[in-house]
């Protein structure tokens, strides 16, 4: 891993290229083992609205939505635990976070064709002190960053396979969502598609 300078998007801090692709390979095969314990699943807002992109988790929790909103859970909707947080995206924790213990969640986001992210605050977490750490896997993706207050006006750039981004300090609580994805764009996965790890600290 290599994390020099990073860059600025509105506060959110991007490492380009922080996971070479060995490292980006080896954290997919730890990533299918986890989805083999607790499958994606096309989740819905709590307004009834079916998300693109689809999801997981590992960790002590995992953040689900469904009509009864959005939160924490202890359990994948099937009723078994979430698997742990692979190594590899907790060394990239370690590496950038400065907070003193493991995240409480690793989401797990996968865009298809055609899968986007609405701008949103992370703030079911409840502890804002702690940052959220992205990895990015796969596909490009155009990431978007506004300010803290409101959505707009908002920076974009591109995520590709191995980036790193860290939501923390002033801009915690910044809005942010993906544009659209560069399907096919990356090799790393053969099928196409892009993953976005997020790790969180929960407060309960
Ligand atoms: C998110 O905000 O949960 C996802 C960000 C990303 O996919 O890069
Ligand atoms: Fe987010």
């Amino acid at each position: 891993m290599s994390f020099g300078t990073p860059l600025d998007l509105n506060g959110v801090k991007i490492w380009k290229g922080a996971l070479d692709p060995a490292a980006q390979a080896a954290l997919v095969e730890e990533l299918r083992a986890c989805l083999a314990q607790a499958p994606l699943v096309a989740p819905v807002t709590p307004g009834g609205r079916k998300m693109s992109v689809r999801m997981s988790a590992a960790g002590r929790l995992g953040w689900v939505t469904d009509r009864r909103g959005y939160r924490y859970e202890p359990r994948h909707p099937s009723g078994a635990p979430w698997p742990a947080i692979p190594g590899g995206a907790l060394s990239v924790w370690e590496a950038v976070s400065a907070w003193p213990a493991p995240p409480d969640c690793c989401l797990i986001n996968w865009y298809g064709e055609g899968a986007r992210m609405g701008m949103h605050q992370d703030r079911d977490e409840g502890e804002f002190a702690a940052p959220v750490v992205s990895i990015s896997l796969g596909d490009p993706a155009v990431f978007r960053v506004g300010g803290v207050e409101k959505p707009a006006p908002s920076k974009s750039l591109r995520l590709e396979s191995g980036d790193v981004a860290l939501i923390g300090g002033d801009a915690r609580l910044a809005w942010h969502g993906v544009d659209r994805v560069i399907f096919g764009g990356s090799a790393l996965l053969p099928k196409g598609g892009r993953i976005n790890l997020t790790m969180r600290v929960v407060r309960d």
